[in-house]
């Protein structure tokens, strides 16, 4: 798949790409392109934000700059999703990440300091996401949450039985994985559970199958 990442900060991404299971995916399952507002803005000075009308603390992305932006990635054809990274989107779940993973084509939008003017949300974005209840600075961190969900769920991005069977049947479980324990078996008092040191295969497959459930339910 391609995503498209526009921001004011393409460089904030560059920690992520060199780490699995960005890393992994990066030049086959995954094309990624990251693209600044200030190379497309129509405004001069490589403007991409302004003062709120009405008043207030703080600048506000541009409605045309992103649609510049957009345009000059895509023209006419838009990918079929274009998220927004805010605080007052959808919250994230494993669930969307799935969804996401699958399109072909996929764009997200952050922006700093107060946000989008709200008709790149109504307008020009298909979905608004939020990556929980909480605000923080701008919307690279967020894509960053959702870019790194995403690269897991694509074919090759985690090491071989280091997690894809067990991720998989967590998301049918629709909860969070069993607990991993290694080594020292015992340390300060804090045992690794009998189980796990038995042998006994079925028996460790059933308990885990049970740890699984019990917190997906929680
Ligand atoms: N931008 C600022 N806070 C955010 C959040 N919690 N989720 C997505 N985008 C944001």
């Amino acid at each position: 798949m391609r995503v498209d990442v526009f921001t004011q900060l393409p460089h904030a991404f560059g920690w992520l790409t060199e780490q699995r299971p960005l890393a992994s995916v990066l030049g086959t399952e995954l094309e990624l392109r990251l693209l600044n507002y200030r190379d497309t803005t129509p405004l001069r000075g490589g403007q991409v934000d302004d003062d709120p009308y009405g008043g207030g603390a703080g600048m506000v992305l541009r409605v045309d700059v992103v649609d510049a932006a957009l345009e000059a990635a895509y023209g006419d054809v838009r990918p079929a999703r274009v998220v927004a990274l805010t605080p007052q989107g959808r919250q994230l779940e494993q669930e969307l990440v799935e969804e996401l993973a699958l399109e072909p084509e996929l764009a997200l939008l952050s922006s700093r300091f107060e946000g989008f003017d709200e008709r790149i949300v109504e307008h020009l974005a298909t979905d608004a996401v939020s990556i929980g209840p909480y605000v923080l600075s701008g919307g690279e961190l967020p894509a960053m949450v959702l870019l790194d969900a995403i690269a897991r769920r694509l074919p090759g991005a985690l090491a071989e039985g280091s997690g894809e069977l067990e991720s998989f049947s967590a998301h049918l479980d629709g909860g969070l994985e069993y607990p991993h324990y290694t080594r020292p078996a015992a340390y300060r008092g804090w045992d690794v559970p009998d189980v796990l040191l038995s042998g006994d295969h079925a028996r460790i497959e059933r308990w885990r199958r049970e740890q699984s459930r019990a917190r997906s339910v929680a």
